[in-house]
C-alpha cells in the first residue's frame, strides 16, 4: 500500500527519495511524488503511474538537502496526478505526505475548512489545510501539527515540510507504520526500513500518537502532550541483497525457488542444542491453557490457517477455528471460555487483522502473532511472536511466506503435542527435511509446469481448483495465486461441492485442476474429475507419488500426508506464475493490489 520516504542531510535528496520509492514499489501503488525544499522554496513533482514516469518529470537541476516522497494506493479519489501526494496547503507553505485513512475528513472539512478551496479529492489535503489554518490562527507549526493530530480519527503516518522551517521534517504516526532512520550528518524517514537501507540500517521505531521532529543531526520524539520520549534505536537485520532480484526476471520466481532454503532455515531456527524442535515455553503454556485456538488472517495467510487447523487439531488435539479477519471484526462468533488468538500475517501490518487484535486485547485475551517481519505492528502488539524466517517477500503474490507459515504452524503443533504427551506420529524434523528436498525437485521441474500452464490456461477466461480435505485448502490458495497475478477468474472448491451449483459453469474446455494427495479421498476426488470431464472440462490432475494414475498431468514426490500442502502448492504457484507471464501481466505488481494492506 502507500509508502513514505524522507531525507534531511547534506546530500542532494532527489535520487535518495526516488531510490527509496523504488524499493517500496512492491507494496502496490498507482501514483507517486516527491517534494524537495531549498532556498527557493518547495518543489513538488508528482505523476500517475510508475516511479519511472515520475523520474521523467523530476527537474534534475533542482538541488536540495531535504525532501519527502510518497507512493499512493488510491482510497479517496481516483489515481491521478492531482490526487497523488505530496499535497500542499493553499499558501503552499506546508507540504505533506500521508499513509492511512482519515475517517472524519469530511466532517473536519465542513467544521474547520468551509472557506478553503480544495484541489484534490483526498483526505490528506484536509490535514495539511488544517495545519495551515491553525498556524494562521496564531499557533506555531508544532502546536498546529499537534492540534490537528488530536482531531483526526483514523490511521496516519505523516511527513510534513514547512517552508519556514527549512531544517526540519515533522513526522507523526497512528496505526500506520513509520520509522525514523539514523545516519551521520543525515536522518531519514521511511514506512519500511527496506526503503532506506541504501543509506542506513539503524532505525528508531515510532509508537502510535507520537510526533518526531527530525533534523539533520538530531531527532526528538514527543507524545501528543508535548512530553519528550526516549527510545533506543535498533539495527534492521536486513541484507540489501535479499531485496534484489539478482539474475531472476521476477521476485516471485526467486521467492518460489528460495523455499527449500527457507525450510532449512526454519528447522534450524526452531531447533535446540539437543537437535529437538523447540518453541518459547510461554507460547506452549498459552496453547495448553487454551480450550480453543482462533486463527485470524487474510488472503494467503488465511489459507495457511486452514491447513494449520489440521496440524493443531490432529497433532495437539486442541480445537481450532479459522476466521477471515475482516469478517471476524464485526461478526464475532460466540467465544469459548479460554480462547487463544493466533494472528497469521506475512507483513504483520494487515489492518483488518490488527483491528481484531486491538479488540481482543481489550477483552483481555492472549494473542500470538506468526509473522515474517520482526517488529511489525502485529508482532509488537501481540503477547507472543513466532517468526517465519523467510527473508523479505517482495512479490505481491505470497509464496515462500505461505510455506513458511505452514512449517511454523506444524512446529507449533508438534511441540504442543509433545508437551501434552501426545505422539504426533512422525519425526517432524526428518519430514520437513524431505519436504525441503521435494520442493527442490519441484522447482527443477519448471519446464514441465510451464508446459502444463500453457496447455490448460493459455486462452481460458476461468479455471477451477478442486480437492478434498487438506487438498481443498491448497486449491483455494492455487486459485488465489492464479487470479491475483494472471487475472483469470479462478475459484477453489471442495470436490464434493461442485455438483451443488458450480458444475453449471463447466463448458467445453474449462480447466479443472484437481489435487489428489490424500489416500482416503483419492478415489472420490477422481470421481469428481469424471463428473466434470463428462461435461467437457479439461482436467489437470496433480497427484502424489504412490497415489498417481495414468491420467495424471503431474506427480509430486511423496511426503507425509499431513505435510502435502507444503509441496502440492509449488506446482500451483508455478502454474500461476507462467500463466501471468504468458498473458504479459505484471507478475510482481499485479493491478489494484498492495503487498501490505494497511487500510481496513
Ligand atoms: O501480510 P498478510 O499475510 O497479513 O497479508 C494478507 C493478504 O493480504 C495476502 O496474503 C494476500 O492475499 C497475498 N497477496 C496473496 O498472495
Amino acid at each position: 500500500m502507500c509508502g513514505i520516504v524522507g531525507y534531511i542531510g547534506v546530500n542532494d535528496t532527489k535520487e535518495i527519495l526516488l531510490k527509496g520509492l523504488e524499493k517500496l514499489e512492491y507494496r502496490g501503488y498507482d501514483s507517486a511524488g516527491i517534494a524537495v525544499m531549498n532556498a527557493n522554496g518547495v518543489h513538488v513533482f508528482k505523476e500517475k503511474g510508475r516511479i519511472a514516469d515520475l523520474r521523467e518529470i523530476v527537474a534534475l537541476d533542482v538541488m536540495a538537502n531535504i525532501g519527502i516522497g510518497h507512493t499512493r494506493w488510491a482510497t479517496h479519489g481516483v489515481p491521478s496526478r492531482t490526487n497523488s501526494h505530496p499535497h500542499q496547503s493553499s499558501s503552499k507553505r506546508f507540504t505533506l505526505v500521508h499513509n492511512g485513512v482519515i475517517e472524519n475528513y469530511d466532517l473536519l472539512k465542513r467544521e474547520y475548512l468551509a472557506d478553503v478551496t480544495f484541489v484534490s479529492e483526498t483526505d490528506t489535503e484536509v490535514i495539511v489545510q488544517m495545519i495551515e489554518k491553525f498556524v494562521y490562527e496564531g499557533l506555531d507549526v508544532l502546536e498546529a501539527f499537534r492540534k490537528t493530530l488530536t482531531l483526526l480519527h483514523g490511521s496516519y503516518a505523516l511527513a510534513l515540510l514547512d517552508e519556514q522551517n527549512s531544517d526540519t521534517i515533522f513526522v507523526a504516526k497512528n496505526k500506520s507504520p513509520l520509522l525514523v532512520g539514523l545516519g551521520s550528518d543525515f536522518n531519514v524517514v521511511a514506512s519500511d526500513a527496506m526503503a532506506m537501507l541504501q543509506v542506513t540500517n539503524e532505525y528508531v521505531e515510532l509508537m502510535d500518537k507520537e510526533i518526531v521532529i527530525v533534523k539533520k543531526n538530531e531527532i526528538t520524539i514527543q507524545n501528543l502532550d508535548g512530553e519528550t520520549v526516549t527510545r533506543t534505536s535498533y539495527i534492521a537485520e536486513l541484507d540489501a541483497s535479499d531485496i534484489e532480484k539478482g539474475t531472476y526476471p521476477h521476485y516471485m520466481l526467486k521467492e518460489i525457488d528460495e523455499q527449500p532454503a527457507v525450510m532449512r532455515k526454519i528447522i534450524q531456527a526452531y531447533q535446540n542444542e539437543q537437535g529437538e524442535l523447540t518453541i518459547a515455553p510461554e507460547i506452549i503454556t498459552a496453547m495448553n491453557n487454551a480450550d480453543r485456538v482462533y486463527i485470524i488472517a487474510a488472503g494467503t495467510s488465511y489459507h495457511a490457517g486452514l491447513v494449520g487447523k489440521q496440524f493443531i487439531e490432529k497433532m495437539a488435539k486442541i480445537p481450532v477455528e479459522v476466521h477471515i479477519s475482516s469478517e471476524f471484526g464485526y461478526n464475532m462468533p460466540l467465544l469459548s471460555e479460554k480462547p487463544l488468538f493466533v494472528f497469521i500475517s506475512q507483513s504483520g501490518e494487515t489492518a483488518d487483522s490488527r483491528a481484531v487484535l486491538v479488540n481482543i486485547k481489550e477483552m483481555g485475551y492472549q494473542s500470538l502473532t506468526i509473522t515474517n517481519v520482526p517488529g511489525s505492528t502485529l508482532s509488537r502488539e501481540a503477547d507472543h511472536t513466532l517468526l517465519l524466517h523467510a527473508g523479505p517477500e517482495i512479490a505481491v503474490a505470497s509464496t515462500k511466506a505461505y510455506t513458511a507459515q505452514l512449517a511454523v504452524l506444524a512446529i507449533l503443533a508438534d511441540v504442543t503435542a509433545k508437551s501434552r504427551n501426545l505422539d504426533p506420529g512422525f519425526d517432524l524434523i526428518h519430514e520437513l527435511g524431505l519436504v525441503s528436498n521435494a520442493i527442490e525437485v519441484l522447482c527443477d521441474s519448471k519446464e514441465l509446469i510451464e508446459h502444463i500452464s500453457r496447455e490448460f490456461l493459455a486462452v481460458t477466461r476461468n479455471a477451477f481448483f478442486i480437492g478434498r480435505g487438506i487438498d481443498y485448502y491448497v486449491g483455494l490458495e492455487g486459485a488465489l495465486k492464479l487470479k491475483e497475478i494472471s487475472y483469470i477468474q479462478a475459484e477453489g472448491f471442495a470436490g464434493g461441492e461442485l455438483k451443488h451449483g458450480t458444475i453449471a459453469l463447466i463448458e467445453d474446455g474449462t480447466p479443472v485442476i484437481a489435487l489428489a494427495t490424500q489416500e482416503s479421498v483419492n478415489l472420490s476426488i477422481r470421481g469428481n474429475v469424471k463428473e466434470v470431464v463428462a461435461r467437457g472440462a479439461n482436467p489437470c490432475i496433480i497427484s502424489m507419488k504412490g497415489l498417481n494414475m495414468d491420467e495424471d498431468s503431474f506427480v509430486i514426490p511423496e511426503v507425509h500426508e499431513l505435510l502435502t500442502p507444503l509441496i502440492s502448492v509449488i506446482p500451483l504457484q508455478l502454474i500461476a506464475y507462467y500463466a501471468a507471464l504468458h498473458r504479459d501481466c505484471d507478475v510482481d505488481k499485479p493491478r489494484n493490489l498492495a503487498k501490505s494492506v494497511t487500510v481496513e
